[in-house]
Order: C-alpha cells, then sequence, then structure tokens
C-alpha cells in the first residue's frame, strides 16, 4: 500500500477499507509515516468525513495499537461513563462512588484538562497523594477491592490515540467527529468495559457548541460503541453554563464532597444521578433508567456513596483526611469578589469565557508544561434565570496570582449578561439516545 495514493483517495472522497485503515494507523503508530503526511491524511477526514463503517475500522486499528483489558477475572458487570468536556463539569467524582456501591463495577480512564475545559485526573491530583498513575495490575487491584477505580491512560492504552491526540492539537483537527469518535471509543474499550454512558455536551462551555452537532457526535459514539457489542445510553446535555457552582480542581472536590456528604442539590446533583441510573440500568442493577435514577439517589442520601468516595481515595493513596474535613485545604493567596452592578435576571454566560478566567488564576494550563494550582479557582454562585438584586456577589476568584486574578476579573464581568426580561431557564437534559 501507498501512503499517498491512500491519502488521495480519501482526499477524493472514497471510502478507505478496513485494511487501509490500518495500513495507516499501524505505519503511523510504528514511525514509518512522518507527520507531514498524517497531518495531510488527518485534513482530508476533517473535510471529508468518515462512514460508519470507516469510523469503526478506525476505532479498532488505534484500540489494537495497544493492550485491551481482560476484566473477566473480576466479578461484575463494568461500566464506564464518559463526558465530552465542560466548565465545572465533576460528574465522575460523584458518580463513580455512587455507582460502585450498587455493585456494578465502575474502570474509570479519565484525561486532563483540555483547552478551556476541566479535566477528572486533574481534580483527583488535587487530594494530596492521590496516584492517578496506577499500573494496570494495581487498577486491577483497586477495581476488584473498592468497585471503583480513576486512572489516566497510560502508555499501554491506545498508543495510536496518545499521538494522533497530539498532532491533531497542533494541526487544527480536533473537531472532526470520526476522529473524536475514534480518539474516545479506542480508549474506553479498551479498559474493559461492558457498557458506557456518554455525556456529550453542548453550548458555549462545550466542544460541539450547536446542539445538532453534538447529536452527530453522540450518534457516532453511540454506533461505534454498538459495533464493539458495548451497551450503550448517550445524553446530550447542557454547558450554556457551569456545571454546580465551582470551578477549579479543589473546588470542584470540595463540591462533589457536598453533593455527596451534604446533600447539596443542583444542576449538578440532578445530572450525576441521571448518568448515574443510568450506569445502574446498564450494569442491571435496575430494570429501567427511572428505576436506576431512583436506586442512585438512594444510595445517595443513605451515605454509602460518601463512605466509597473515602475509600477510592484511600485506595489510590489520597489523603482522606482532606475529604473528612475539607476546611484544612491551603487557601489560596488572594480572593476577590465580582458584584452585580444592577438588578434583573442572570440571562446569559459566556462558559467558554469562565473557564480560561479559570485558567488565568492558576487552574489550568496555558502550555502543556504548567504547574497547576490545585486551589485556584472560581465559585460562580447563580444560575442562568436566577434573579439578581444590585450589589449581590455573583462570583468568588481565588489564586496566588494577583495578575490572574486581575484578568480574570475583567473576563469574568465581561462574560456575565443581567437582563430586565426574565429569561427561559435552560433544559439540562436536550436529549436521550439509546
Ligand atoms: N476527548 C478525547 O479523548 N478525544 C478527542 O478527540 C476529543 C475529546
Amino acid at each position: 500500500m501507498n501512503t499517498v495514493e491512500l491519502i488521495r483517495k480519501k482526499r477524493n472522497k472514497e471510502n478507505l477499507s478496513k485494511e487501509e485503515i490500518l495500513f495507516l494507523i499501524n505505519n503511523y503508530t510504528k514511525n514509518k509515516i512522518p507527520d507531514y503526511q498524517f497531518s495531510a491524511f488527518l485534513m482530508t477526514v476533517y473535510f471529508n468525513g468518515m462512514s460508519k463503517e470507516e469510523t469503526a475500522s478506525l476505532t479498532e486499528a488505534m484500540l489494537y495499537s495497544g493492550k485491551v483489558l481482560n476484566l473477566n477475572s473480576i466479578p461484575g458487570i463494568k461500566i464506564d461513563k464518559h463526558s465530552t468536556g465542560g466548565v465545572g463539569d465533576k460528574t465522575s467524582l460523584i458518580i463513580a462512588p455512587i455507582v460502585s456501591a450498587t455493585g456494578v463495577k465502575v474502570p474509570m480512564i479519565s484525561g486532563r484538562g483540555l483547552g478551556h475545559s476541566g479535566g477528572t485526573l486533574d481534580k483527583l491530583e488535587a487530594i494530596p497523594g492521590f496516584r492517578t498513575n496506577l499500573t494496570l495490575s494495581e487498577y486491577k487491584n483497586v477495581l476488584k477491592k473498592v468497585g471503583a477505580v480513576l486512572i489516566g491512560q497510560t502508555k499501554e492504552i491506545a498508543p495510536a490515540d496518545k499521538l494522533i491526540y497530539a498532532l491533531r492539537d497542533v494541526t487544527a483537527t480536533v473537531e472532526s467527529i470520526p476522529l473524536i469518535t475514534g480518539s474516545i471509543m479506542s480508549k474506553k474499550l479498551a479498559e474493559g468495559i461492558d457498557g458506557l454512558v456518554l455525556d456529550v455536551k453542548t453550548g458555549n462551555g462545550a466542544f460541539m457548541q450547536k446542539t445538532e452537532d453534538a447529536i452527530a457526535l453522540a450518534d457516532s459514539l453511540i454506533q461505534t460503541a454498538k459495533a464493539f457489542d458495548k451497551k450503550v445510553i448517550g445524553f446530550v446535555t447542557d454547558m450554556n453554563q457551569p456545571l454546580g457552582n465551582y470551578i477549579g480542581n479543589w473546588l470542584e472536590v470540595y463540591e462533589s464532597i457536598q453533593v455527596l456528604r451534604d446533600g447539596k442539590k443542583n444542576d449538578l446533583t440532578e445530572l450525576s444521578l441521571i448518568l448515574a441510573g443510568a450506569m445502574i440500568y446498564l450494569g442491571k442493577k435496575s430494570k429501567s433508567l427511572d428505576e436506576g435514577i431512583e436506586e442512585a439517589i438512594r444510595i445517595l442520601k443513605s451515605g454509602k456513596a460518601f463512605d466509597k468516595f473515602v475509600e477510592i481515595v484511600k485506595a489510590q493513596n489520597g489523603k482522606t483526611d482532606f475529604i473528612l474535613h475539607p476546611e484544612k485545604y491551603p487557601k489560596s493567596k488572594f480572593k476577590e469578589v465580582i458584584k452585580s452592578t444592577s438588578a434583573g435576571y442572570l440571562s446569559e454566560v459566556n462558559t467558554y469565557e469562565l473557564g480560561m478566567a479559570a485558567i488565568d488564576l492558576g487552574a489550568g494550563r496555558k502550555t502543556k508544561d504548567d504547574k497547576i494550582d490545585p486551589k485556584a479557582g472560581v465559585i460562580f454562585n447563580y444560575k442562568v434565570g436566577d434573579t439578581i438584586s444590585k450589589g449581590v456577589v455573583l462570583a468568588e476568584l481565588f489564586s496566588d496570582s494577583k495578575s490572574g486574578i486581575d484578568n480574570a476579573k475583567k473576563r469574568i464581568a465581561n462574560s456575565i449578561k443581567i437582563s430586565r426580561s426574565k429569561p427561559q431557564k435552560l433544559k439540562l437534559i436536550k436529549t436521550i439516545i439509546n
């Protein structure tokens, strides 16, 4: 096979065979196709897309570029959840303990912050001592003993994705449905799961801003999961405002504690319970999605989910003292508040800008090698549709950097709209696909 001919074929909108896709992925992973040719191939896929069959072949080639875990020796159905990313999305921290407390096994391989969006690994690492870099045998042991485990992508899991993702990041080819599908599904299928719940975000803080694009991505992910005989339910959910009120790594762990231990109720709690309910249903611990959600509510109220969270943190070497006494966590050097200068209703939030403000404060990376400040972030006190009085505190900002606070303050002040007329509340679940 000839790489140039394959690029030309895709450029001319012809479909590639399974063997041709395998040739491209294998040879790129083995460093036998140079970056400039693979970049050209990625761009043809970006512009011309891929058929359902091509996307499945791409996923398969990326999946078998590394190890596919076999978790058959661990009893129980294994179900994971994947979110396409957003601002304040900490549902994994709440869902993993709820679902594993029902007996469904939850093996999670998560990512770091990407662009303006946060990542589960960075949040977990805000807990002193928490190890996200377990070996695959430690991963299996924790899953067996505790029922849930949360780690990062290892070098054995889908190495093709690691290489291709880095190239996509610098060739403007991230936002492609088949490439996103191959990237996400190759990692998820390698985990050894039986089923997957997908949370595809849409809105001004999501990678897929338009609902129709989010639905198309959800469809592609679902078709691919089904091609590999996995049980799957997909949700398209709103990201036109942060999920919950806390943005930033330790702040998000803290809000998860408020939900798990203190019964805090907001959109974060609602979405976590729905996604957990879907996982409980796929894990056959309930007869329907609704019963799954009821079970999730019961487990949360009973305190078992909080106990399980503490157990997970302990099993992965995290200091549980900070989970049991979050008030002991170190504080940022600087704190600022943003007050409302008018009265009315919160009508719009630029969620992307809020995510970028959190990065200004130190909660994310501006370059690959930046170190994250786990204490940094924003508490955003209101939801779209809420009544706002003049002078109330809209947001609280935390950082060790004074210039970070100044930049973030400007960004946030410019990303909030207060109107005189009452806007509609945002619908959290746009659609459910299975
Ligand atoms: N997350 C991934 O893992 N891959 C993508 O391509 C996009 C989001």
